[in-house]
């Protein structure tokens, strides 16, 4: 991985994962990808070449990826499982039709690409605790459905055609850079901001409703650790469990009571959500990341909630 092509680059994942490519690999370069209307600022802007890439425009990524002689593509486009619902057509172009536009060109060009998967994998008849890496995957949701099928259409490429293609099941991101949006996991990062704020937080979730979660440089080290692996340790490839912790509102809630110990919470629990985040797993196992590529988390929810107050004092106040 040198030349590396990053769409969705003003997003959540992407804002971080960009500068830490850019940063990582050297003499390499790294573009950030972007659609109108979501063009990157400030230091991502300045530290390297941008270009607008959509993915449904297989011709515009094909020309990126000749221009910059590009190895490696993280495709971190994607509606996430909230929205998907409210729009299901433009989450399928945007996740499918975009994947295999993504896909087509890695096949004619020879790029390795990461697509994320997620705990939206799964689905109501998984297993919910210690949720094993080869499992049931029926998801009832649309960004499930696309999420299972990432999977499978990113493995049916490297089976027919070689292509390299690598992922990980994200559970909730929680960072303080750039805002996710229209996820079920939102409320984990919303949280903090109320705090660091001194607002009451409104939750839509409600208590006892556990999921995996992780701290962003946790991800980011796990999207750049499984492009670098050894192919010939893996045994699986699209996709793997990932984990670092898994709570419910109340716990988070209670963590960052320690530092505002004035914090409030209320309950307003939004159906959808409640409804999406009950079929997903309480806590996966990752025992195949651990295994194949040497997986390790190194936050958990002391040591990420210290770390978000610290970063959202700064930015917020
Ligand atoms: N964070 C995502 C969501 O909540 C799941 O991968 O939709």
């Amino acid at each position: 991985m040198k030349n590396v092509l990053v769409i969705g680059s003003t997003g959540q994942i992407g804002s971080e994962l960009t500068m830490k490519l850019r940063r990582e690999i050297p003499g390499g370069v790294t573009v950030a990808g972007y659609i109108p209307g979501a063009e990157p600022k400030g230091a991502l802007l300045e530290s390297g070449p941008a270009e607008q890439a959509d993915v449904c425009d297989a011709k515009q990524i094909a020309a990126i990826v000749e221009k910059y002689d590009i190895d490696a593509i993280y495709n971190l486009a994607a509606l996430l499982s909230a929205t998907a619902e409210k729009k299901p057509l433009l989450a399928w172009d945007i996740q499918m039709n975009g994947l295999i536009n993504i896909l087509e060109v890695a096949r004619e060009k020879r790029c390795a690409v990461f697509t994320p998967s997620s705990i939206g994998s799964f689905g109501p008849s998984t297993p919910h605790d210690n949720t094993p890496q080869d499992t049931i995957q029926r998801p009832t949701s649309m960004y499930g459905v696309t999420k299972v099928a990432t999977e499978l259409l990113s493995d049916y490429y490297f089976h027919k055609y070689g292509v390299d293609t690598r992922s990980v099941r994200f559970p909730g991101l929680i960072s303080y850079t750039t805002l996710p949006g229209g996820g079920t996991t939102d409320y984990a990062v919303e949280i903090y901001y109320a705090a660091v704020k001194g607002e009451t937080f409104v939750c839509p979730i409600a208590p006892g409703t556990y999921m995996d979660m992780m701290y962003m440089p946790d991800a980011l080290r796990a999207a750049v650790q499984i492009m670098q692996a050894d192919p010939d340790k893996l045994v699986h490839r699209n996709s793997f469990n990932i984990a670092s912790m898994s709570f419910d509102p109340e716990t988070i809630f209670q963590a960052i009571r320690k530092e505002y110990p004035d914090f409030r919470i209320r309950y307003e629990v939004d159906p959808v959500r409640q409804g999406i985040a009950d079929s997903w797993p309480d806590k996966m196992d990752d025992s195949c990341a651990r295994a194949e590529w040497g997986w390790k988390p190194e936050f958990d929810l002391e040591s990420m909630t210290a770390d978000m107050i610290m970063h959202l004092k700064e930015k917020l106040l």
